[in-house]
């Protein structure tokens, strides 16, 4: 007779959205105001995520891609799997996240948002030099993911992230946890920005916090962060 096995823990395939890369908020019909995101760590874990057999949709920013460049590259496999919609300014942003908000098991929110965006856009015109300088207004964006935690439904699982100076991490991570109503906010020191790798820490809403082993790839954090996301969710269903 063979000796009992001990069952292999089930992974629930899940209903994964993630948002990655920058936006841009146009000034002009040429010009715009946008942020250094690379969408590089959106990819991974939206490839990860795939790896892992979840279904996945991913909204990518405006970074460069062609089909024989690693970006083209990663998004045709995450095509096989899923699905890829690009998105250009915040309120293309909140159009998509508002369709596809309530398919989501799990939001996770890595893309670079703006915070801030012209109030008066000049689309149709190329505004011209001038000697007296110019004065740009902008107006407070929409706060994306805690609007997506106010719609949330029971048992959906909302991943934030914080770029935080080193000795500001925890605070102002602690304090996006609660002031987003999320489940999850993973923290990055700010010298990790433009980095292959990836220092991260991971507070929760039960107050723990748990750590990369130190500064690690982000192909390895992608596969990290998403065995705590399915045991958060797990533990929320
Ligand atoms: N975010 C969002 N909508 C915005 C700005 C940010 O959903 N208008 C999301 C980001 O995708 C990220 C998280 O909120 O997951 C934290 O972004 P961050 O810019 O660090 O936070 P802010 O709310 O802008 O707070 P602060 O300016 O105090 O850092």
């Amino acid at each position: 007779m063979n000796p009992p096995t001990t069952p292999k823990p089930i992974r629930a395939t899940l209903k994964v959205l993630i948002t990655a890369g920058p936006t841009q908020e146009p000034i002009d019909a040429v010009r715009f105001i946008g942020n250094r995101s690379s969408g590089r760590l959106g990819l991974a874990l939206a490839q990860e995520a795939c790896d892992r057999g979840h279904s996945v949709k991913l909204l990518l920013g405006p970074v460069p891609a062609t089909e024989t460049d690693n970006v083209g590259a990663a998004l045709t496999g995450i095509r096989t799997h899923g699905a890829v919609e690009r998105f250009r300014t915040t309120e293309d942003l909140q159009g998509l996240l508002l369709r596809e908000g309530p398919w989501a098991d799990v939001v996770v929110m890595s893309a670079a948002v703006a915070d801030y965006r012209p109030r008066k856009q000049a689309l149709d015109q190329k505004l011209r030099r001038s000697q007296s300088g110019l004065t740009i207004e902008l107006e407070s964006t929409p706060d994306l993911l805690a609007g997506l935690a106010m719609s949330r439904r029971p048992g959906q699982v909302l991943v934030g992230f914080a770029l935080e100076p080193r000795e500001r991490l925890e605070d102002s991570a602690r304090d996006k946890l609660a002031r987003k109503g999320v489940d999850m906010v993973v923290a990055n020191p700010l010298e990790t920005m433009d980095s292959g790798e990836i220092e991260a820490h991971v507070f929760e809403r039960d107050g723990s916090r748990r750590s990369t082993p130190g500064r690690i790839s982000k192909a390895s954090f992608a596969g990290w962060l998403f065995h705590e996301i399915e045991r958060v969710h797990g533990a929320a269903r």
